[in-house]
């Protein structure tokens, strides 16, 4: 059985103070759930004295972003080797936050998926349609689009070394979860897409659902089979919540 990734993503949020705290109380609270991996992407200013604390901590640590280039003149870019020196294991890729106000084209999304793996870290790779695409019948065609970059740049082998998240754009921070139908039915068209290329590394994909999941509607996407876990957005900032989710997904796992 796939091993369930919670990983939260912070987006720009946090300080040392709260941060501290924050990490203190994962990491009491995630104590014994070894079944699940959890994660913790913080701003990138705060990873190093995130991997400090949680030196001793079955808690993961990953980057929002990296950049395509390995090194040079990018003013404000973070190379993914200078992620892995410090201490990440993971880097987020393709958030649609980033799709939309940096203008980042799932080209360019693939180039970092390429770095993020050339330099030794677990891209997470976010696919994830808007409510208009949607409304018109358009998510297969998004998702598809978003996936076959990756697919085409990199090949079908480079996703056994990485995690997907479907991320329904309109379910972001909105409150609005897809439900477990809509959720699962991308989810399983995900495998399906990548089955077409080699049904193995299908089999062993982690495809996480981010979009609004909280501790209480955590267990109903847990449950489902395709789906291996979350990128957590709001409900990742606290610990009660966050925990909840974790504990959702090592119960889904309990049942099999
Ligand atoms: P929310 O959980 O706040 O909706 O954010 C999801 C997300 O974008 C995680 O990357």
């Amino acid at each position: 059985m796939r091993k369930a990734l919670v990983a939260g993503n912070w987006k720009m949020n946090g300080s040392l103070t709260a941060n501290r705290e924050l990490l203190a109380a994962l990491d009491d609270a995630v104590q014994g759930s070894d079944a699940v991996a959890v994660a913790v992407c913080p701003p990138a200013v705060y990873l190093r004295d995130t991997v400090a604390q949680l030196q001793n901590s079955p808690i993961a640590v990953g980057g929002q972003d990296c950049s395509d280039e390995e090194a040079g003149a990018f003013t404000g870019e973070i190379a993914a080797g200078m992620l892995k020196e410090v201490g990440c294991e993971y880097v987020i890729v393709g958030h649609s936050e980033r799709r939309a106000r940096q203008h980042e084209d799932s080209a360019w999304v693939a180039r970092k998926f390429a770095a993020a793996q050339a330099a030794g870290l677990v891209p997470i790779l976010c696919v994830g349609e808007q409510l208009e695409d949607r409304e018109a019948g358009r998510t297969e065609t998004v998702v598809s689009e978003q996936l076959n970059a990756v697919l085409d740049a990199a090949g079908v082998a480079a996703l056994d070394r990485a995690v997907v998240a479907y991320e329904p754009v309109w379910a972001i921070g909105t409150g609005r979860t897809a439900t477990p139908d809509q959720a699962a039915e991308v989810h399983a068209f995900i495998r399906s897409r990548v089955a077409r290329h080699d049904p193995a590394v299908a089999e062993g994909l982690r495809i996480l659902y981010g979009g609004s999941m909280k501790a209480d509607n955590a267990a109903g996407l847990l449950a489902l089979p395709d789906i291996d876990g979350g990128l957590i957005g709001g409900a990742s900032l606290d610990a009660e919540a966050f925990t909840g989710i974790v504990n959702a997904a090592v119960a889904a796992r309990a049942r099999g």
